[in-house]
Formats: structure tokens, C-alpha cells, sequence
């Protein structure tokens, strides 16, 4: 068996990729070393929670002594980190937990993984889950390739840019063998709703209002989290030692046209009148350096490593809400807060 750390398991695409990697690698022992934030979901992992190559471990990457003490007894073989801060909205709100996380937590790791690995780096790898906020706003054309000059506009993005850097100095200095990649916005199941789709359809369903930022003219680049997954994996065990691969869909929406479209989705779904939830749509005050358009170009990882989207988004979206349709105690989990005291109860008192 070999030994594989994966942080952040417990969020939204860090369980696609735990479930990912337990049900392709059965010879892969499996850590997923969380600190179970707000973001950190168990109930997420509920269906492989007790396979025998699976282990949970709940921590704090910035935990250097934790963090030493664990690569010291299970000699991970390979590091997938997902950990961090991820909601923009919040690193606004208090940017120093972003540092802290982000940039700090990531160092930890990569000094845990050099002591550990100690020069012998054969079969080793270090991989940073990075996104594509790094590289800033587009205007109306053009696309982000992995040679485009960091921009990063928020304390979120900034801290990603700072982590990808540290990753990089780690190879470039000690050698450490690494890969990054650079992914555009996800969607699907699991996604805490805080983020914009699981936020709309929750309040869809809830006939609340649905918060558009500014005039919902932004763009985002959507991919459905699977696909991204299916990315992790193949970068993880073909990408070329100390490169970057961006990962997109090639799907860029307006805000406003994605809600236009969800809550027409929602109608048919929940039979309403056609047009009822485009009535909840709610203009308001927008987020602060709003990027305007990110549109990945992802023609490396195609080409090289032979990844693919594989869904339409008019599908992924219609999966998406069936999802969240069909798991509504996963959504009452959360919204009552019921989802953090899953650990005490599953872990603690066995
Ligand atoms: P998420 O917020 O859903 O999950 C983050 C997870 O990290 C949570 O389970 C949380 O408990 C855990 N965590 C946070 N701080 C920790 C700490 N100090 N120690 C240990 N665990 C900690 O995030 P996500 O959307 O799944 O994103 C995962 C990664 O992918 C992030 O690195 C993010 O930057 C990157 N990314 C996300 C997207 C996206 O669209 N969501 C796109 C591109 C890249
Ligand atoms: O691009 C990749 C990034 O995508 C990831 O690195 C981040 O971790 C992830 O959270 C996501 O960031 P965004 O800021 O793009 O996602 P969010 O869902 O917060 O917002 C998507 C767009 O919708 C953005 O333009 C802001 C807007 N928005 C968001 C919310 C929460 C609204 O209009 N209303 C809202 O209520």
C-alpha cells in the first residue's frame, strides 16, 4: 500500500477527489487530513467513510508539529492539497485567516514533505491545488494560459498566487518534486451554500431572494467538479515534474444568464409558472474588486495528458440541481448546523 495525504478531503472538491482516488487506487491508503472549517463537510465522504484503505484525520495544516509528527509515522508517498480558504467573499471580510491557511498551512506541508522525502524523491509528489483567480481578470477576449503574467486581485487570490509561488521555490530550491494546477470555477454536489449556484438553488427552493453582485454581468469559466477530479488524478500521476496545467470548461456564462438559466431549470423542476423564480432575483451592492471575466485555456492538459470535459453545462446543471433535489437532509445538515457535530458523533465516540 502506499501511503497518500490528501488536505481538504472533507470540502466540496476535495470529497470528489478522496472518493476519486479510494474507488481507482485500491492499493492507496488514503489520509484525508482536515481541520473540518465551516467548509469541512464529513458527511460529504458518508458513502466511503468506512473502507478499509480510507482514514480521516482531523487537523490544522498550520499545525508544523502535527503536521511533522504525521508524515513521520505514515511516510506519505504523495501529498494532493486542497486545504485552504476558499470563498472570496470571506477573505474580504478577514484576510488573515487566508494568510494563515493559504500561504502558511501550504509551507508547513512542503516542509514536511522535503524532511520526510529527505532527498530520495523517486516516486514522490507533491501536488498544489491552485486556482485560476491567480491570474487576475480578463476583458472581453482572450484566454488564461499557464504563461500569463499573476495578477491577483483579492486577499483570497492573493494568498493562492503566494502559495503557487512557495510550491515553485520549493522545486526550484530543494528540488522538490512538484505539480500545480490551476482550475476555473467548479459546480456540482456537495458545494456549500455560500457559493453562488448551491446559494441560488437553496433560495430558489426556499423563495428567498437570489443576490445577484452589481448587474450580473461577470464571467465565469464552469466546470462540473467530476471532471475536475478526473484532472487531479490524471495530473497527479502524469503531469511533468515541476509544471503547471490549467484546468477549465471552456463554458464561460454571465452571472446573470447561469441564474436566467437556473431558475428556469428550477421551474420545470418543481413545476412552477414558467418565469416564477426569475422573480426572486435580487440586484445588490457588488463585491468589492470584482474580477470581471475569467476564461481558462486548458489546450496543455489536453494535449499533453489527453483530459477533456465531459459534460455540456445544460446537463451538469441539470445533474447538479437533481443532486441537491434529491439530498435535501445534506442541505438541512447544514443550514440548521447540524453537519459539525458529525465528527463528535462518528469519530469521537467509537
Ligand atoms: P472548500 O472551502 O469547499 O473546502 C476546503 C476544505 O479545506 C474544507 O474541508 C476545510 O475544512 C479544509 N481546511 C480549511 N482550512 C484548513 C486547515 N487549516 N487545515 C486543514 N484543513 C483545512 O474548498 P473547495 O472549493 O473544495 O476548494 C478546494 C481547493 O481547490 C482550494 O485550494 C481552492 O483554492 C481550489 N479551487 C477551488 C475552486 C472552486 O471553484 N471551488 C476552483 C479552483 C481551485
Ligand atoms: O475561479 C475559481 C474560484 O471560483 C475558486 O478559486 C474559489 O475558491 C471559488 O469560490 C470560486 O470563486 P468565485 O468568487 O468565482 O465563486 P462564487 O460562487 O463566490 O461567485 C461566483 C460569481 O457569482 C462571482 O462573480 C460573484 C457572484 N456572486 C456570488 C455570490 C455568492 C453573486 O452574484 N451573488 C452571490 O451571492
Amino acid at each position: 500500500m502506499k501511503n497518500i495525504l490528501i488536505t481538504g478531503g472533507a470540502g466540496f472538491i476535495g470529497s470528489h477527489v478522496v472518493r476519486r482516488f479510494l474507488k481507482n487506487y485500491p492499493d492507496y491508503h488514503i489520509f484525508n487530513l482536515d481541520k473540518l472549517t465551516y467548509a469541512g463537510n464529513l458527511a460529504n465522504l458518508r458513502d466511503v467513510e468506512n473502507l478499509s484503505n480510507y482514514t480521516f484525520v482531523k487537523g490544522d495544516i498550520t499545525d508544523a508539529d502535527f503536521i511533522q509528527r504525521l508524515f513521520k509515522k505514515h511516510q506519505f508517498e504523495g501529498v494532493v492539497h486542497l486545504a485552504a480558504e476558499s470563498h472570496v467573499d470571506r477573505s474580504i471580510a478577514n484576510p488573515m485567516e487566508f494568510i494563515t491557511t493559504n500561504v502558511v498551512g501550504t509551507v508547513v506541508l512542503l516542509n514536511a514533505s522535503r524532511e520526510c522525502w529527505n532527498g530520495n524523491y523517486e516516486g514522490k509528489r507533491f501536488y498544489h491545488v491552485s486556482t485560476d483567480e491567480v491570474y487576475g481578470s480578463l476583458g472581453d477576449t482572450g484566454y488564461f494560459t499557464e504563461e500569463t503574467r499573476y495578477d491577483p486581485h483579492s486577499p483570497y487570490s492573493a494568498s493562492k498566487a503566494s502559495s503557487d509561488h512557495m510550491v515553485r521555490a520549493y522545486h526550484d530550491t530543494y528540488g522538490l518534486p512538484i505539480v500545480i494546477s490551476n482550475c476555473s470555477n467548479n459546480y456540482g454536489s456537495h458545494h456549500f451554500p455560500e457559493k453562488l449556484i448551491p446559494l441560488a438553488i437553496n433560495n430558489i427552493q426556499n423563495n428567498k431572494p437570489i443576490p445577484v453582485y452589481g448587474k450580473g454581468e461577470n464571467i465565469r469559466d464552469w466546470l462540473f467538479v467530476e471532471d475536475h477530479a478526473v484532472a487531479i488524478d490524471v495530473i497527479y500521476h502524469f503531469g511533468k515534474n515541476g509544471d503547471t496545467y490549467n484546468v477549465g470548461g471552456h463554458n464561460e456564462w454571465k452571472n446573470i444568464d447561469l441564474i436566467h438559466l437556473l431558475c428556469d431549470i428550477m421551474d420545470r423542476k418543481l413545476k412552477r409558472n414558467p418565469g416564477a423564480s426569475r422573480e426572486l432575483i435580487t440586484y445588490v451592492k457588488d463585491r468589492a474588486g470584482h474580477d470581471l471575466r475569467y476564461a481558462i485555456d486548458s489546450s496543455k492538459l489536453q494535449r499533453e495528458l489527453g483530459w477533456k470535459p465531459s459534460l455540456q453545462f445544460e446537463e451538469g446543471l441539470e445533474k447538479t440541481v437533481d443532486w441537491y433535489l434529491a439530498n435535501q437532509a445534506w442541505m438541512d445538515e447544514i443550514t440548521t448546523g447540524d453537519y459539525q457535530n458529525y465528527y463528535e458523533k462518528q469519530y469521537q465516540l467509537r
